[in-house]
This record gives C-alpha cells, structure tokens and sequence, in this order.
C-alpha cells in the first residue's frame, strides 16, 4: 500500500478554509475516497489552550512562546493524527498547517524561513496546499461581527503578504473572493488533478 495524499488548506481568517475542507471532504467521501478531515489548531489539550489563548482578550504571550505552543501542537498533530493516516494510505485534509504558523507567528516578527525549517524538520511535506486568497478587508467582513477588525487589520495585512511571498511550488493560489459553490467546484477539480498524477506514479516512495 502506497503512502496517503497529504492536502493543506491556508488562507487568512475569513478566507473561507473551514467551510471549503468540509465541502472538499464531503465530495471525496461520496466518492468512495478514504479521507481523514482535521484541523490547526487540533482539538487536543495544546491545541485547545491555544484557540482559548487566541479568543481572550489580549495577546500576552511573546512570539517565541505562541510558536513554541503552535509547535507542540503539531508534534502531536503529526504524531497522533496525520502519520498514522498517511501510513495506511488515506487522504488527510488538514484545515491549516504549518504554513499559517510561516505567516502568522512570522507576521509577529519571527523569521518566516526560521519557521519553515524547524517545521519541516518534523512535518510531513504536504502534496497539495491551496493558498486561498481574498482581500483582508473582504476576509474581516465576513467575520465582522465575531473578531476585533481595527486591530486585526494591519496584523493579517502582514500575514497575507507572507503567504503572497511563499515560494514553493506545492501551492496553488485560487480566488477565494468568490461563491462557496464556485470555490468548491474550483478546488474539487484540482485535487482530483493532483490526485490522479499521485496515483498513476507520482505517489512518494
Ligand atoms: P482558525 O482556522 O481561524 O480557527 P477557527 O476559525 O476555528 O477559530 O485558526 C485560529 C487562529 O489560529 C487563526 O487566527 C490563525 C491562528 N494560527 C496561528 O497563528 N498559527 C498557527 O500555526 C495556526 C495553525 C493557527
């Protein structure tokens, strides 16, 4: 059996990941496709001290110290989650992974190349991200009624234009400023692209 597929979804708040991986999922589920959906931050105990850190009302921990926590979260994401399922061969949707960690713990001022590298230290290479872009002001419309806009603002304005600068030809930028259905429709045809060029031979060793 050949090792799984491993797809990321990345974007700024508001871009619309969540609603996309779920739709995605669902899609390759119905065709028969051995999928596993999760997400970033996980649901164990780290990555639940961290959504709570991220709705508080203030962000007191240092940079090195939110990266620090973000990290351990994916040890054990990678280690409980994501390598098991990649060894049996199934499909892992993962909504964010350590790019967001490249574009938001670098937007505090930490080396986006520093980030990547400890990451990929430990982390399976995905074989597919979409980049889902869409105008921060657009993104923070969205979510308007839930997030502090004024501050978050110039914060994601800095996230997005690390994720622009990312050069790494697994990334597939695609508009997300659009209807959910289009963007499904958009995102379902490239994986089952990716998909068929990793099962006839692509597939890593
Ligand atoms: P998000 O996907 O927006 O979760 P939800 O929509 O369920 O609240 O992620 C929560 C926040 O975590 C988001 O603002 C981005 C941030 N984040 C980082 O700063 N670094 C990371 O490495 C990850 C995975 C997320």
């Amino acid at each position: 059996m050949g090792r799984g597929f491993l797809l990321a979804l990345e974007g700024v708040d508001g871009s619309g990941k969540t609603t996309q991986a779920q739709l995605l999922a669902l899609s390759l589920l119905q065709q028969g496709r051995d999928v596993v959906l999760t997400q970033e931050p996980t649901t164990g105990p780290v990555g639940q001290k961290l959504r709570h850190y991220l709705q508080g009302p203030t962000r007191h921990l240092s940079p090195l110290e939110e990266l620090d926590l973000f990290l351990t979260d994916r040890r054990e994401h990678v280690e409980m989650v994501i390598n098991p399922a990649l060894a049996e061969g199934r499909m892992v949707i993962t909504d964010r992974y350590y790019y967001s960690t490249v574009a938001y713990q670098g937007a505090l001022g930490l080396d986006p190349g520093e980030i990547l590298a400890a990451n990929e230290a430990f982390a399976p290479q995905p074989d597919l991200v979409f980049l889902l872009l869409i105008p921060v002001a657009q993104a923070l419309e969205r979510l308007q009624r839930k997030r502090q806009v004024s501050e978050l603002l110039p914060y994601l304005e800095r996230v997005a234009a690390i994720y622009e600068a990312l050069a790494d030809q697994r990334i597939q930028r695609v508009d997300a400023a659009t209807s959910s259905q289009a963007l499904h429709a958009t995102l379902l045809t490239r994986t089952l692209a990716a998909l068929e060029g990793f099962e006839g031979g692509g597939r890593r060793s």
